[in-house]
C-alpha cells in the first residue's frame, strides 16, 4: 500500500548556500541572504498545504565555528528575518518554536526570539521550529542528563527494563528531548547533495523517509518541495513490518 498522504511534519536540512554565492562570484552572505528569502517561500508553501509542523536547521552546534563575521551576519538576518515577520505568522497562524541552545545565542537575538514565541503562542495553523546552535547529540545528552536529576525515581524502571524487566520506554526520554510537544518528522529534505544527517535530530529521525536533493537551497523552489512530496507519496512506510501488515 503506497502512502498518498501528506507528511505531517517535515524536516529540512538547508545545505549550499555558500556554495551558490562562491559559484556566482558572490560574497557568502549573498547565499544567506537569498537562503531566508527561500526559508520563507518554504513556509508559505508548507502552510498553504496545511502540513502542520516544519522544522528548518538553521544554525548548528558545529556553526559557532565559523568566521566571527559569518556567524555574526547569520545572527543579524536571524534577527531581520523575526522581526520583520512576526506579523505575518500571527496573520497565518503560525506559531513559532525553536529548538537547540537558545541561551548560547547573543541577547538581542534571544529576546526577539522569545518575543515571537508569545506573539505566536495562539497559532494553530502550523507550527514553525528553528533549530538554532542545535546538535542531536547534545540535545539527547541533556536529555538523558536531566531525566537523571530531576526524576531520580525512575531510574529503577529503567534498570529493570534494561534487565529485561518491564518499565520504561522510549517516551520517557522523548518527554527531555527539545522536540517533545512534535510528532517525529515524516519527511527530511537536505540539499546541495550532500547525503549526510550532520548531527540534526538523530533520535526522531529513526523512521523519517529521507530525500537528498542536488539542488543548492538559494534554488530551491515549491516545484522542488512539490517533487519531495510525490517522491513521499510513492514511498511505502513500513516501520519494520511487512506489506501485507500495513
Ligand atoms: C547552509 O549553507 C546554511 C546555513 C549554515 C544556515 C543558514 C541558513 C539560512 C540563511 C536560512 C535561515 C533561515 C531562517 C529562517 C533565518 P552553507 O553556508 O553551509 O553552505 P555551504 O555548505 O555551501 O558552505
Amino acid at each position: 500500500m503506497l502512502s498518498k498522504t501528506l507528511p505531517k511534519h517535515i524536516a529540512i536540512i538547508m545545505d549550499g548556500n555558500g556554495r551558490w554565492a562562491k559559484s556566482r562570484g558572490l560574497p557568502r552572505l549573498e547565499g544567506h541572504r537569498r537562503g531566508v528569502e527561500v526559508a520563507e517561500e518554504m513556509i508559505t508553501a508548507v502552510h498553504n498545504r496545511r502540513i502542520p509542523y516544519l522544522t528548518l536547521y538553521a544554525f548548528s552546534d558545529e556553526n559557532w565555528n565559523r568566521p566571527k563575521e559569518e556567524v555574526d551576519t547569520l545572527m543579524v538576518l536571524l534577527e531581520l528575518f523575526l522581526k520583520s515577520k512576526q506579523q505575518k505568522m500571527i496573520d497565518k497562524g503560525i506559531r513559532f518554536q525553536t529548538i537547540g541552545a537558545i541561551s548560547k545565542l547573543p541577547e538581542n537575538v534571544q529576546q526577539t526570539i522569545a518575543e515571537t514565541k508569545e506573539m505566536t503562542a495562539k497559532g494553530n495553523q502550523m507550527t514553525l521550529i528553528l533549530a538554532l546552535s542545535y546538535g542531536a547529540r547534545n540535545e539527547i545528552m541533556n536529555a538523558i542528563t536531566r531525566l537523571v536529576r530531576e526524576t531520580p525515581s525512575l531510574l529503577e524502571p529503567v534498570l529493570s527494563e534494561v534487565e529485561g524487566g518491564e518499565g520504561w520506554g522510549e517516551g520517557t526520554l522523548n518527554q527531555f528531548l527539545d522536540t517533545k510537544n512534535y510528532p517525529d518528522p515524516d519527511l527530511l529534505i537536505r540539499t546541495s547533495g550532500e547525503y549526510r544527517l550532520s548531527n540534526f535530530l538523530l533520535w526522531q529521525l529513526a523512521y523519517t523517509e529521507l530525500y537528498f536533493t542536488k539542488t543548492m537551497w538559494p534554488d530551491f523552489s515549491e516545484s522542488d518541495l512539490q517533487k519531495a512530496l510525490e517522491e513521499y507519496a510513492k514511498r511505502e512506510r513500513r516501520f519494520g513490518k511487512i506489506s501485507e501488515q500495513l
